[in-house]
């Protein structure tokens, strides 16, 4: 049994109530009559191992295989930066990022709910998820984005997957600002992270992680932020797994932003309220977010771990993703490779201990966005097609 908890307020609403808010304003979150147990993880690795602490109630799940996804020992990525790091890449998801898993739990909610139509804004990853489901579901998919700036694979999945697709001249902010007014209209459901329901799923990126450490909880976990949720949701899960005695310790909750696009950084830095980024600029662009809607949540588990956040420049993201390409062999989108840049700056920084132990979370993989790959790594060799050359080539 579930209902939604209002962060703010604490006013509790019904399980049935499509809503993304409280009548406060404040962000809301799902709550549970049941008290996790491992007793009750069963099924082979992915989300729905943990439907015993997912809100589903009575519909099937809308599943395409979601997470059980590899967590990887980067050791020469480690010796070089001087840190354990373990990388839990979530690229490895049915389209390539972790997006997915809030979306199998989103979209599946949705139909429970009986809803028509779907709909987010998108920075590129959230609309390629919300097709797949959309069209696994059998339920229509609109998606607004931010012209120009989306990489050209999402873009792409979300069109192949049938999706109806509008960019609008603008950013991301003002596209979530827009589908969330056509929502109070009527015209469709929310499956961004304001939606609690997406969280839900994104929650067992934490349970996937003990697991595959033997229940060991890491010192810290470190991931990008954009609009906040992925923060949120696996500190939540590492939360709920704390309270009912499963683990005895929390891992430090520590997000990165790309430094033109920080507005949390700042708030943190500063105190008091977040001031938007305006025109957020970075070539992360599945983070380029100037007013990150779950911030709240996210400083909460900031706060309550004791973790921190940091910003990372363009280049320091870009040669980030080269060192996990070409150490570790692990392909990741822009935005993910954040999480070891960041890990990089607070060991120079003296934030992170040399002891601990880091699990960073890379949240899209490499194919998504063929331009910054080719941009990050270089050029091929043209050569004429004769032995010759190319042996000329080789030396
Ligand atoms: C690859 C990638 N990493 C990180 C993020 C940021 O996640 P969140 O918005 O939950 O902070 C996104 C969001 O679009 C993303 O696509
Ligand atoms: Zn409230």
């Amino acid at each position: 049994m579930s209902w939604l908890h209002c962060i703010e307020c604490g006013e509790r609403y019904s399980s049935n109530d499509p809503r993304y808010t409280c009548e406060c304003g404040g962000l809301l979150e799902v709550r549970y009559e049941e008290v996790p147990s491992r007793a009750d993880f069963s099924g082979p690795p992915g989300v729905w191992r943990y439907s015993s602490v997912l809100p589903l109630e009575t519909a099937d799940s809308v599943t395409l295989h979601e997470g059980g996804t590899p967590l990887y020992d980067a050791d020469k990525l480690s010796d070089e930066i001087g840190v354990e790091i373990h990388v839990k890449h979530e690229g490895m998801n049915p389209t390539g990022s972790f997006k997915d898993r809030g979306m199998t739990v989103g979209v599946s909610k949705a139909i429970e709910l009986g809803i028509e139509r779907v709909a987010c804004a998108s920075t590129g990853n959230t609309s390629a998820a919300l097709a797949a489901y959309g069209a696994a579901a059998d339920i229509p998919a609109v998606v607004l984005l931010p012209q120009g700036k989306v990489a050209m694979g999402k873009v792409a999945q979300a069109l192949m997957h049938g999706a109806q697709l509008i960019e609008l001249d603008g950013n991301f902010d003002e596209c979530l600002r827009i589908v969330r007014d056509l929502a109070e209209e009527g015209f469709f459901y929310v499956l961004n992270s304001i939606n609690p329901y997406r969280l839900e799923g994104q929650k067992t990126i934490a349970f996937e992680v003990l697991e595959q450490m033997n229940w060991e909880v890491p010192d810290r976990v470190v991931l990008p932020i954009g609009n906040a949720g992925n923060i949120s949701a696996i500190y939540k899960g590492f939360r709920e797994f704390y309270h009912a005695g499963i683990i005895d310790e929390m891992p430090m909750m520590t997000g990165v932003q790309a430094e033109g696009a920080s507005p949390l950084v700042g708030a943190l830095q500063k105190g008091g309220k977040l001031k938007p980024f305006e025109s957020p600029e970075t070539k992360a662009t599945a983070i380029r977010i100037g007013d990150p809607v779950n911030a709240p949540k996210a400083r909460e588990a900031i706060s309550e771990t004791d973790g921190t956040a940091t910003s990372v420049t363009d280049e320091e993201l870009m040669d980030a993703q080269v060192k996990l390409a070409q150490r570790e062999g692990i392909g990741v989108e822009p935005a993910s490779a954040t999480s070891v840049a960041g890990v990089k700056k607070l060991l120079n920084d003296g934030v992170i201990d040399s002891t601990e132990t880091v699990v960073c979370v890379t949240t899209g993989h490499l194919l998504k966005d063929p331009d910054a790959a080719l941009e990050a790594s270089g050029d091929t060799i043209k050569t004429d097609a004769t032995h010759e050359a190319v042996r000329q080539a080789l030396d």
